[in-house]
């Protein structure tokens, strides 16, 4: 079976869907493996490090998918009109990559037209068996500490405490929204920096882990359950959100770094800070939304700029991942790589919608919808 692997081509995208070691890996369990030129480059894996494995090397991107088995990529396949990438699969080829299938309602459409299967790794069921495939979270990793980072360039004060000649300076205090993968890692991060650090969630259970990675945990006794399932939060009931805005209120206004990253079921971005809530912040503050790719957590972020209101910075980086591709690309691909390893067979890959693994990941196969929640997006958008 053949794996082809694309440049990427999405605006800001630096990474690659499978680096060398992984083709490594890929060649042995029995696939062969196409690249388009130069789509490792931008992460630091240039063509000859593939040609030396085995790995063929093409310039035309439609030779290379015409041929595809399997197509990996790191976003969803493009169907412009210049580069149509769906269009060129056969039907019954097989897609992994981040499809994020409720913010891509146009590529889902276009992969169950095209007969194509296609898996994402985000509907990966978050499983013990499942943690080595689990894209969501190794991209998170990886936003939760290049946040911190972006914060304390932007902050106009330390981090940590400093006892110097000229005396002594208080740490940061860094308040952060959202205790989950990408949360939990800008705690340990912001730490790690020496500040102190502060975190809520809506979900109860998180407050052990807040505080075994090293911050204080603030929070609101809530009426009304949190919890979605599957670890994922759902909206607040309006009571809740009303007494939940009382403590962000209290919140920011003491603190010197906000670093936001709720989400709700995984995709969208409530909006908990207000405008007000911006300017009753310190002078000099920062706020860094991390969930600018789900719509952003601020009322004032404006997904990939950077926004100053009164004295307080706004951040809302888009696909921080992207920003460090060559460890990015080196923990996605070890990702595919474990879901293709597990369901390799006589060195090919079997389809088995009867495993939970793919049962929850796959998002179209054979003209139609699988995926439920996605099939409800798009009754409700009316296709
Ligand atoms: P996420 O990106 O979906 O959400 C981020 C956080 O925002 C969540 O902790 C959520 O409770 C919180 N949130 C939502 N609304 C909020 C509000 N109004 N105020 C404050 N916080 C709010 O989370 P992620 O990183 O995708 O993880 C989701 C779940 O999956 C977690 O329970 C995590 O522990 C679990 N998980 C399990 C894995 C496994 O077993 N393989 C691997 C990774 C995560």
């Amino acid at each position: 079976m053949r794996i082809a692997v694309p440049r990427e081509t999405a605006p800001r995208e630096r990474r690659v869907a499978l680096v060398p070691e992984s083709c490594k890996k890929l060649i042995q369990a029995g696939y062969e493996i196409s690249l388009e030129a130069g789509a490792g480059e931008r992460a630091g894996f240039g063509d000859p490090a593939y040609r030396e494995l085995g790995v063929e090397v093409v310039s035309d991107p439609r030779a290379l998918l015409e041929q595809a088995g399997f197509l990996l990529k790191v976003t969803p396949p493009s169907s412009a009109p210049d580069r149509n990438e769906i269009g060129w699969l056969r039907p019954g080829t097989c897609y992994l990559g981040s499809l994020m299938p409720l913010r891509n309602l146009d590529a889902v459409r276009a992969l169950a037209a095209a007969g194509v299967t296609a898996f994402s790794t985000d509907a990966i069921p978050r499983t013990t068996r499942a943690q080595a495939m689990d894209t969501l979270s190794s991209m998170a990793n990886i936003s939760g500490y290049k946040g911190v980072l972006l914060a304390a360039a932007e902050l106009n004060r330390y981090f940590p405490m400093l006892t110097t000649a000229a005396g002594m300076v208080t740490p940061a205090r860094v308040f952060v929204i959202g205790a989950a993968v990408a949360g939990l890692q800008a705690i340990a991060t912001a730490r790690r920096l020496g500040a102190n650090v502060l975190a809520t969630d809506v979900r109860p259970e998180v407050k052990e882990q807040i505080e075994s990675v090293g911050a204080k945990y603030v929070g609101i006794e809530l009426r009304d359950v949190a919890s979605a399932g599957g670890g994922y939060a759902k909206e607040l009931s309006p009571e809740d959100q009303a007494r939940q805005r009382q403590l962000l209120v209290e919140q920011c206004a003491q603190v010197d770094v906000v670093i936001t990253t709720a989400l709700i079921g995984g995709v969208f971005a409530p909006r908990l800070i207000t405008a007000d809530m911006v300017r009753s912040m310190k002078p000099g503050a920062v706020i860094v939304d991390l969930a600018a790719d789900g719509g952003g957590n601020c009322e004032l972020s404006r997904p990939g700029e950077t926004t100053t209101v009164g004295a307080v910075t706004i951040l809302a980086p888009l696909n921080l991942a992207a920003t460090m591709p060559n460890h990015a690309s080196l923990l996605f691909s070890r990702n595919l790589t474990a879901f293709l390893q597990a369901f390799t067979r006589d060195k090919t890959f079997q389809l088995d919608f009867n495993d939970d693994i793919q049962a929850g990941a796959v998002i179209t196969h054979g003209g139609e919808v699988k995926h439920a929640r996605t099939r409800e997006a798009l009754e409700k958008a009316g296709t």
